[in-house]
């Protein structure tokens, strides 16, 4: 049996010049959110030591939004998407979010089994015309007891 390397997750400056270049390595060909103004956090995360996957939250119009979710084809199913998840929910909670948001379509199985455990639940927010071929919005309202679970 394989062992699963250590994962560690750290947050990165997509500004920072050393780590520019494995960002846009690491999205080649994939459409990411690229932010400066708007305040956000990058998070990467490493697998015995190698750039296993990337993710970002970030403050837009009221709203912590998750997005940019990608764990290279090798790493994956060994907890590394969760654990970006877990870093990007305790940032949102530190800063005073009230709820975290994301969006992602109805095909998109794996992400909505790697989120829903978490407590996020799909909504339709005013304006929003959820239909199967949209995107739909979930949302995870920070309650003390999740804060419990993340800022101990
Ligand atoms: C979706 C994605 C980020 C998941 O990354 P990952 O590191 O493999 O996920 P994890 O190992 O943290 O898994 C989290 C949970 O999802 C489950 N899971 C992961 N991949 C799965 C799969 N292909 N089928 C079923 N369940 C799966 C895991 O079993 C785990 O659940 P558990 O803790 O109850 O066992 C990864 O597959 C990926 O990068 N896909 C392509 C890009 C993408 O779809 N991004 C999301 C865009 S919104």
């Amino acid at each position: 049996m394989t062992a699963v390397p250590e994962i560690t997750v750290r947050k990165v400056d997509l500004q920072d010049p050393e780590w520019k270049p494995r960002f846009e390595a690491f999205y080649a060909g994939r459409q990411v959110k690229r932010l400066r103004a708007k305040p956000h956090a990058y998070f990467a995360a490493f697998a015995g030591g190698e750039l296993a996957g990337h993710s970002v939250i970030y403050f837009d119009k009221g709203r912590w939004i998750m997005d940019g979710l990608l764990v290279k084809p090798e790493f994956r199913e060994m907890g590394v998407a969760k654990r970006l998840t877990e870093a990007r929910i305790r940032h949102a909670i530190e800063q005073g979010a009230p709820e975290i948001w994301y969006a992602c379509d109805d095909g998109n199985l794996v992400t909505i089994c790697c989120h829903l455990r978490f407590g996020f639940q799909k909504v339709c927010p005013d304006k929003h015309r959820c239909t199967a071929a949209t995107a739909h919005w979930y949302r995870l309202p920070v309650t003390p007891e999740l804060k419990g679970k993340f800022l101990k």
